[in-house]
């Protein structure tokens, strides 16, 4: 069959720590809306098992929200705590049965919260680095000192229920604008305490204590990944690290916290991160650090989630498989997560390592669409904020 050269090497497994992954293909966290108050439907169980039969070596599971009153808004999303417990167990115990690998991510919204909506706890305030959710425009209140320690506790108890249940680890929601990214940024943090202000180093000191105490509590096997990005969902064109000295100043730090590997998203693998170099920002991260990095964004999928004025049309699915090889062999990643892609087709991985490229059901956005959720509402943030993509 033709079809792109596909690195043989994507399909070597990979050790980290002690989980050993058969190869080096993750599904993303991917909020699906299967849930009621809160907590996930048992039907996720069969869906990652779906995936994992179909080859796929590491899952992450959806953005599962802390256990503090300001971590979601969000009527569909899922938690990581109370009657969520149970159902994330059958989770992963369905996962691991089947030979698989999880890690669940841990997620606070900050600024990004809907106040008085259908979440879990509707009327608490809305809590972030410094009431900001970009560039001046306000919402919610800046998080106190005792805030903090009370949102910290709220990632430990998590971890520690994400390793109760045998998770082989956690993922820190670091990216797309929410509360740990908020702290990273300087357009949202602008506190004058030791959590932030104009130099980098102050506005990590949040998401590094996260890291320090869920290590401190989950023991030094469990894997804690980090997930950062530039981009956020309410400006696509945002930029943390301004320079890629900054981005390793970020990741040493992180790494010295206890990152045993770093999740690299973009919404396009193949995009230059600075002028003068092709590297991505997973190329730019793997550069910097000795752990492993995953990359993202567009694998495998001719689909634009945004339509963005300006930017490129995505590539041709079996072009972009040419092209993350390339960048595979050249040493730019060691990870990478396919998400529609995987949406549209769960035994797409084993179909690729056999070159079954005719036999890939490809992903559509209307697959995302249920009775009560689509991806509308899960990105209601850009409405929400006025931003109108
Ligand atoms: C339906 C949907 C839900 C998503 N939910 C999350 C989430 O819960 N947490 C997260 O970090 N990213 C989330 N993302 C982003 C994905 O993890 C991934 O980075 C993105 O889809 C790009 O990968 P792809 O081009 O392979 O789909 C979501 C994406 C989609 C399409």
């Amino acid at each position: 069959m033709n079809g792109p050269q596909i690195s043989p090497g994507l399909f070597e497994p990979l050790t980290i720590k002690s989980v050993t992954l058969p190869n080096r293909f993750v599904m993303p966290p991917m909020q699906r809306g299967w849930s009621k108050d809160n907590v996930p439907d048992r039907a996720l169980a069969d869906y990652y098992v779906a995936r994992v039969r179909g080859g796929t070596g590491l899952i992450i599971g959806e953005s599962s929200a802390i256990d503090h009153p300001s971590a979601t808004g969000q009527s569909a999303a899922v938690t990581l705590h109370g009657d969520a417990v149970p159902v994330w167990a059958h989770i992963v115990g369905a996962v691991k049965a089947a030979g698989g690998h999880m890690l669940l991510q841990l997620w606070h919204e900050g600024a990004m919260r809907t106040r008085g909506s259908n979440g879990p706890a509707p009327h608490a305030p809305t809590l972030s680095p410094s009431g900001l959710v970009w560039a001046g425009r306000r919402n919610g209140e800046a998080a106190t000192a005792d805030d903090l320690d009370a949102i910290l506790d709220a990632y430990v108890r998590a971890a520690l229920t994400a390793w109760s249940i045998g998770a082989d680890g956690v993922e820190l929601h670091g990216a797309h604008g929410f509360l740990l990214d908020q702290f990273c940024w300087h357009e949202t943090n602008v506190r004058a305490d030791e959590h932030g202000g104009e130099v980098l180093e102050a506005r990590l000191q949040f998401p590094l204590r996260v890291v320090r105490a869920v290590r401190e509590a989950v023991g030094p096997d469990f894997l804690i990944s980090w997930r950062f990005s530039q981009w956020k969902e309410v400006d696509f064109g945002a930029r943390i690290f301004d320079t890629p000295s900054q981005l390793q100043e970020t990741l040493c730090a992180l790494r010295a916290a206890g990152v045993d590997l770093f999740h690299a998203s973009t919404r396009r693998f193949y995009m230059p991160e600075w002028p003068g170099s092709d590297l991505g920002l997973a190329g730019w991260a793997s550069a910097c650090t000795d752990a492993p990095v995953i990359r993202v964004g567009s694998v495998g999928v001719k689909d634009k989630m945004f339509d963005v004025p300006g930017e490129p049309d995505e590539l041709d699915p079996l072009a972009s498989l040419g092209e993350l090889s390339r960048r595979f062999d050249r040493g730019d990643f060691t990870l990478v997560a396919v998400g529609r892609a995987l949406i549209g087709d769960p035994d797409w991985v084993n179909k690729v390592r056999d070159g079954r490229f005719d036999a890939i059901r490809r992903y559509d956005s209307s697959m995302l669409g249920t009775a009560d959720w689509d991806l509308a509402l899960a990105m209601e943030g850009l409405g929400r904020f006025g931003i109108g993509h």
